[in-house]
């Protein structure tokens, strides 16, 4: 006989017909033994649902299958016929069960509800479970849809460098990659010897492809990165993490104004596309981790969104009765508070703050003729506060090697950066979209360990 074709459980529960003969794998999730037949619920992780197989006493190994515990993986033959039972389309009368491996009653996953601490702990049994099934499915296919928006525009993918020499943002946050010994570094002068080290110089994880793509953007017109990113910032907060992905594209011959409707569009596509192809895992965050996510994210398929200047929102900030645990100042960062009380509060939706003090913003930003603030823009979107940062950069040699200078950035070292601004410079902008905040925003999910595969934060390394 040929080998029966394997289907997954999405794809049984989404059969048009009767199927006479069909083999499925999966792990077990529960087991009810009932007067006539039994039932195993099997979920195979390629959707949210699972699927009932009626296991009936002719089956010889029938003892065995009924003692099965929950988290024994099964291969089951069967024919899948409409069911009965209500809330679900089909099920499948089994004809063989064989149980791949047994799982004793130690499995950690039981049926009660497992805080999302806990199933932090079991890095292997978390994707089991129904909220991490569904955030890791939302995960790959917003990834698809990350490439498909930039591949329908025409926008070239660059993978930039994860080692790299440069801190693009120059907070010091880098990661060291170093081949050297660690308790005896050669010297000169006082100092590590850099110059012994594997590149021969001091090297790092990136923090961002944002110089590099620029160079690409300055060929290609519109490119894209999306990759790994790491920060060394020791902040222990529920929306930083020292490893996360961003997504950052660089547009030529564009302003700042070009920039925010990228990222509008930009936002607005990934939000359509988890409504078009995720219902069934939106609907379960929907009840189950931020009530009104979907009317949330309906609103934002539609609403235009808002844009107001740094400076008026210190403004509207500093009107506002509301008691901030940090002062607001014109010339200082926002705060992640004061962030969410413009998005929540004041626009109920997402808002671009633009044009931000120099002081506080990256070398690169372009400079305005007031000669204070810079052409920055953040995006801010309830819960979550900033999803993304960017501006339009300084594309006059002249502006950007004073800029550098008054940071203490060596320009000798920077020198294929600013080449960019020698042979046809033209004005150029871009942004970086957190992908961990973007799926922190589309699932309701509050901490960003709870989006992240394996996540690295200060003090946790593990698996
Ligand atoms: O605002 P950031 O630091 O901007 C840049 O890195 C620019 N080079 C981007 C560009 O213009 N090409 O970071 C961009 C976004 C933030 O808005 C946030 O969503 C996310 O990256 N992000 C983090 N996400 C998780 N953990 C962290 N520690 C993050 N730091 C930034
Ligand atoms: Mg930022």
């Amino acid at each position: 006989m040929p080998p029966l074709e394997k289907k997954s459980v999405k794809q049984l529960l989404a059969a048009d017909q009767q199927l006479l003969d069909v083999r499925v794998n999966g792990w077990v999730r529960s087991v009810r033994r009932g007067k006539e037949v039994s039932f195993i619920t099997l979920n195979d992780g390629s959707c949210f649902a699972s699927l009932q197989i009626v296991v009936s006493p002719e089956l010889e190994n029938y003892q065995s299958i009924c003692k099965v515990g929950t988290g024994a993986s099964l291969t089951v033959r069967g024919k899948l016929v409409e069911s009965p039972a209500a809330g679900q389309s089909w099920e499948l009368q089994a004809l063989t069960v064989d149980i791949v491996g047994a799982a004793g009653e130690d499995y950690p996953l039981q049926k009660k509800r497992h805080s999302l601490e806990y199933l932090r702990s079991i890095a292997h049994l978390r994707p089991r479970s129904n909220t991490f099934g569904a955030v890791f499915r939302m995960r790959s296919a917003l990834s698809f849809a990350v490439h498909q928006f930039f591949q329908q525009r025409g926008f070239v993918y660059v993978q930039t460098p994860i080692i790299t020499a440069n801190d693009c943002e120059g907070a010091g946050e880098m990661f060291r990659v170093s081949t050297l010994d660690p308790t005896n570094p050669p010297q000169q002068d006082g100092n590590v010897d850099w110059g012994q080290d594997f590149f021969g110089e001091r090297t790092g994880l990136t923090v961002s492809g944002q110089l590099q793509g620029e160079l690409f953007a300055t060929a290609f017109s519109d490119i894209y990165t999306f990759g790994p990113t790491f920060r060394a910032e020791n902040s222990n907060t529920s929306r930083h993490a020292a490893e996360f992905w961003m997504i950052e594209p660089e547009i030529a011959f564009a302003n700042l104004q070009d920039n925010c409707q990228l990222g509008e569009d930009f936002l607005r596509f990934l939000v359509v596309y988890a409504l078009e192809n995720c219902q069934e895992d939106l609907d379960f965050f929907n009840q189950r981790i931020e009530k009104g996510l979907l009317d949330k994210l309906e609103s934002l398929a539609q609403a235009e969104f808002c844009t107001i200047s740094y400076t008026e929102a210190v403004d509207l900030l500093q009107k506002s009765k509301q008691k901030f645990e940090f002062p607001v100042a014109w010339g200082h960062d926002l705060q992640s508070e004061h962030e969410r009380y413009l998005t929540e509060k004041v626009f109920n939706g997402p808002v671009f703050v633009t044009d931000y003090p120099k002081g506080i913003k990256a070398f690169y930003m372009r400079m305005n003729d007031d000669d204070k603030t810079v052409a920055a823009m953040d995006l801010l979107v309830p819960r979550v506060g900033e999803i993304i940062g960017g501006s339009q950069r300084e594309e006059r040699l002249d502006v950007l090697q004073a800029r550098m200078q008054a940071q203490g950035i060596a320009t000798a070292d920077m020198d294929w950066y600013l080449d960019i601004r020698r042979w046809g410079s033209c004005p150029h902008a871009g942004f970086g979209l957190g992908f961990e905040r973007l799926l922190m925003y589309v699932t309701g999910m509050e901490n960003i360990r709870d989006v992240i595969p394996f996540p690295r934060t200060p003090g946790h390394a593990k698996f």
